[in-house]
């Protein structure tokens, strides 16, 4: 079933749309300019820099998949859309809800952009038809990225040995971190009664 990701969403600080085919100049130089922080724990980025024409490309499949609903990949830019911050997704790579996935510029690090942006996000989903959980998954070594869903109340509710995402060669452990529909949590804003699903 397609999900109807949110266009564009306003934070205090910041602005989320998806990616433009125009904004690939700027996409590939904030990614060029941040490839040690991020290979260091994404597997996409060990696959960087690549040439404009295909971060284009790229963009253009992430715009195809945010209308066709199923994938929701947005640019963070600063709220005045002038600076990219970093980038986020709702993916439906889980079973009955989404995934969230971030990065954040490194120059822009600790600054809790990425709580931010997160937080908006897990809103959103969590008001979408056949939506029951949210998930953020990250290495447990990643300490800067536990720490999101740490703030936002999601629970730990796993970590297990994922031996087929290689980052640095070695096998890697992911930890599962959820937020259910029915989670009441002080950090997110209480998301609207679900209505009964027809039979
Ligand atoms: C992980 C990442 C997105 C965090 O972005 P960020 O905007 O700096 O995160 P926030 O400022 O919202 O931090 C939220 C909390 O995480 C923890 N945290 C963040 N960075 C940390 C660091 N370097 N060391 C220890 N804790 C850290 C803290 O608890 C922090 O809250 P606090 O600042 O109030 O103490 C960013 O470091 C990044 O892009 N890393 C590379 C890509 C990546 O790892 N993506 C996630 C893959 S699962």
């Amino acid at each position: 079933m397609p999900f109807s990701f949110p266009p564009t969403i306003k934070t205090q600080r910041l602005l989320l749309r998806p990616w433009r085919v125009e904004d690939a100049p700027r996409m590939k130089a904030a990614i060029d300019a941040n490839l040690d922080h991020l290979r260091a724990w994404m597997p996409w980025a060990l696959n960087e820099p690549s040439p404009l024409e295909d971060i284009a490309t790229r963009i253009a499949m992430f715009a195809e998949e945010f209308e066709a609903g199923s994938n929701g990949v947005y640019a963070i830019f600063s709220r005045d859309g002038t600076e990219v911050i970093g980038g986020t997704g709702l993916h439906p790579r889980i079973e009955s809800g989404l995934e969230i996935g971030y990065w954040i510029a490194r120059a822009h690090t600790r600054n809790g952009y990425a709580t931010e942006a997160a937080r908006a996000l897990t809103e959103s989903a969590l008001t979408m038809p056949d939506v029951a959980a949210v998930q953020i998954r990250c290495d447990p070594r990643n300490i800067a990225s536990a720490g999101v869903p740490a703030k936002l109340g999601y629970r730990h509710i796993k970590t297990f040995n994922d031996p087929d995402i290689l980052v640095d060669g070695s096998p890697r452990a992911t930890m599962v971190w959820q937020i259910s529909a029915h989670d009441q949590h002080p950090h997110l804003r209480p998301a609207p009664p679900r209505r009964a699903r027809r039979r």
